[in-house]
């Protein structure tokens, strides 16, 4: 069974259709990479699957539940859990404090959101820095963070947000080999991401957004051979 299955979902904001007629869908334990252009529609669709909008047309099915009209915290507490393309984590509480906030999804008790809290800080290699002011970080270390605060939730799906924007090389193939971590524990993700190389690497397929419709679907060596991909994102070179 599929665990997300987006069904003809469009937005639109006033004569602007950020989504038109967008469908695909995802089985348990895969990555789906999510690309296009600036401006595709990408992050509003992220928002209409994670009850942030509800999508103008069309449907959202999560795990066999009709997702439309759920509000962010209920479609959170059914599984699915999302990143934020400009992360604000609550810069002056700790690390392990952010997560907890997370945690507390999961349970009312402080101790036992502690612990959830410590575990995935530890699963994004940010232990060395649990006590630390989230605020101080650095941006590489921001973006594990909100990771850390969104896995906390215990989601079935992730939808993950350009978390390798505005990193360098090194930063970004740690969160490469998160991503990649995180698959192993068995939940699904969908990544947005702009570095192709990335994308490539760890998504099983690919769903290319273009002026808010799907433009193709395919595994990743299909997608960068399709002269339609080429022609409005990723050019000849
Ligand atoms: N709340 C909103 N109100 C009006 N227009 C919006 C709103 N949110 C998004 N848009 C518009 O919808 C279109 C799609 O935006 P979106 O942020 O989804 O693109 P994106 O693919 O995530 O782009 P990027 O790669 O730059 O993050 C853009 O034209 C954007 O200006
Ligand atoms: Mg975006």
């Amino acid at each position: 069974m599929a665990i997300l299955e987006i069904k003809h979902v469009s937005k639109f904001f006033g004569g602007l259709a950020a989504n038109s007629d967008v469908s695909f869908e995802m089985s348990e334990g895969m990555i789906m990479g999510l690309i296009g252009p600036n401006g595709a529609g990408k992050t509003t669709l992220f928002n209409c699957i994670t009850g942030y909008y509800p999508p103008s047309k069309g449907e959202v099915i999560f795990d066999g539940r009709r997702m439309n009209g759920l509000q962010p915290d209920a479609v959170c507490k059914l599984g699915m859990a999302r990143t934020w393309q400009k992360v604000r984590p609550l810069a002056k509480m700790t690390v392990v404090d952010n997560v907890m906030v997370g945690a507390l999804c999961r349970t009312n008790s402080l101790k036992k959101a502690r612990e959830l809290a410590m575990e995935q800080v530890r699963v994004v290699r940010l232990d060395h820095r649990a006590d630390f002011l989230a605020g101080g970080l650095p941006i590489g270390e921001r973006k594990k963070l909100e990771v850390a605060r969104v896995l906390a939730t215990q989601p079935k799906l992730l939808l993950l947000d350009e978390v390798m924007g505005g990193l360098n090389p090194a930063e970004s193939e740690e969160i490469i080999r998160l991503i990649l971590d995180i698959r192993k524990l068995g939940i699904t993700q969908m990544v947005i991401e702009h570095d192709m190389k990335a994308i490539m690497r760890i998504s099983d397929r690919i769903v290319v957004l273009n002026s808010g419709e799907k433009l193709a679907e395919g595994e990743p060596q299909e997608i960068v051979s399709n002269p339609d991909v080429i022609a409005a994102y990723l050019g000849s070179e």
